[in-house]
């Protein structure tokens, strides 16, 4: 009765129906997964936010593709104000609900049923779904680990095929915190222009760099054809708005062919809705005052980690430049699902393990910095104590 894509196995992994045992017996769990910014005690000025939705124009109802102008206009506001970017076109702006609505869409514009995308690894494991649901192959192209995280070019130029339509980069990668450098984005350039391919970056973490320093966006690339994905998910911690947008960047002509069949696509759903497309403005200035406090809690905890991890051996963090969430290497003397399962079981700490990244091997996993300074202290120091 059912498609073959939708085949899936549908039974929680070992991981979370342990989780979900031990909160249904009662057992208080301290969480280093949280991704939620709603959920982490951080002060949001809601008076503002539900103003910002109040706005007299929700009422009527502009059927507008691409979104309405001045929502798109306060993207490019953004890009201008935060990134420097001035060369941002709104017509060369989609709107959607999420930056998966965003993955959906381009893959519906770039492939064919089977045709080939090539995504990091490790990475966001929601592109697995995000493929199939639109009967698109994902093949992964390492990033490897030396005293910080590169893209693996040996191995990501023979994985290119006939059947490849794009590079998706995350920049910064979740879980790996790594920025694409700028001599990557020029080697990615030059090997897309080659192969006829498209660049796809996912910039959801691009603002929280973890130094001063900024990392250059891609909605600003030219080389090629470039989508680049953001939203008020993460950019001004308001994952309940589903607000976000693709940025079409790249040669006139590619970009004006794309734009008007992503349109198209647009148009056939018509997915935004008008209060929260009329309160974007407001909704992305209020990055202004989360983003500092998201950044101070992500540095907060990274410092007391690193504090913690000075007076042992069990494990380190790998390096990090951004994003939410830190890398631990453990000793890999067993799987990860089981190491988490322990520590879950052990030590009531909640901690994903690698592979539900892709890692490429035992040993990994991944913390969220998010998570309330006084828990995330309690956590680390009760799973240091576990793997000692
Ligand atoms: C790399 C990456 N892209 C996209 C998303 C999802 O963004 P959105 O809420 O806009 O769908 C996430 C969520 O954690 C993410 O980690």
């Amino acid at each position: 009765m059912f498609s073959r894509r939708t085949g899936w196995k549908l039974t929680p992994n070992r991981f979370t129906e342990v989780e979900r045992e031990l909160r249904a017996a009662g057992k208080e769990l301290l969480d280093l997964t949280v991704s939620n910014p709603t959920r982490v005690g951080l002060p949001y000025d809601a008076e503002a936010i539900r103003n910002a939705l109040h706005q007299p124009g929700s009422i009527d109802y502009v059927p507008q593709p691409k979104g309405l102008l001045s929502a798109r206009e306060a993207v490019i506001g953004y890009y201008r104000e935060q990134h420097g970017i001035s060369r941002l076109d709104p017509e060369s702006l989609v709107l959607n609900t999420s930056t998966s609505e965003g993955y959906s869409y381009i893959f519906r514009l770039l492939c064919n049923p089977d045709d080939e995308i090539l995504v990091p690894k490790p990475s966001y494991p929601l592109f697995d779904f995000l493929a199939e649901l639109e009967d698109v192959r994902l093949v992964s192209y390492p990033l490897i680990y030396d005293h910080g995280w590169q893209i693996d070019f040996a191995s990501l130029r023979p994985a290119i095929s006939d059947r490849t339509r794009a590079v998706v980069v995350v920049h910064p990668n979740n879980p790996t915190g790594s920025f694409v450098s700028a001599g990557e984005r020029e080697k990615l350039n030059q090997l897309c222009r080659g192969r006829n391919l498209c660049l796809i970056a996912d910039e959801v973490f691009l603002d929280y760099a973890h130094d001063v320093r900024r990392r250059p966006s891609f909605a600003d690339n030219h080389e090629v054809l470039t989508f680049t994905l953001s939203g008020l998910s993460k950019i001004s911690g308001l994952p309940q708005m589903k607000f976000s947008w693709i940025a079409t960047s790249g040669p006139r002509e590619e970009v004006s062919a794309a734009i008007e069949r992503l349109e198209v696509i647009a148009d056939t759903y018509l997915s935004m809705n008008a209060p929260i497309q009329l309160a974007a403005p407001r909704l992305l200035d209020q990055r202004k005052r989360m983003q500092p406090m998201l950044l101070d809690r992500v540095l907060t905890n990274l410092r007391e980690l690193d504090r913690l991890l000075a007076v042992q051996k069990a494990c380190q963090r790998l390096a990090v430049e951004g994003g939410w969430n830190a890398v631990m290497r453990v000793p890999a003397t067993q799987s990860d699902e089981d190491l988490a399962i322990d520590i879950l079981r052990e030590a009531s700490v909640l901690v994903h393990p690698g592979h539900f990244y892709e890692f490429p091997s035992d040993g990994y996993l991944i913390i969220s910095l998010l998570t309330q300074p006084e828990e995330f202290c309690q956590g680390i120091t009760r799973l240091l104590k576990h793997l000692h």
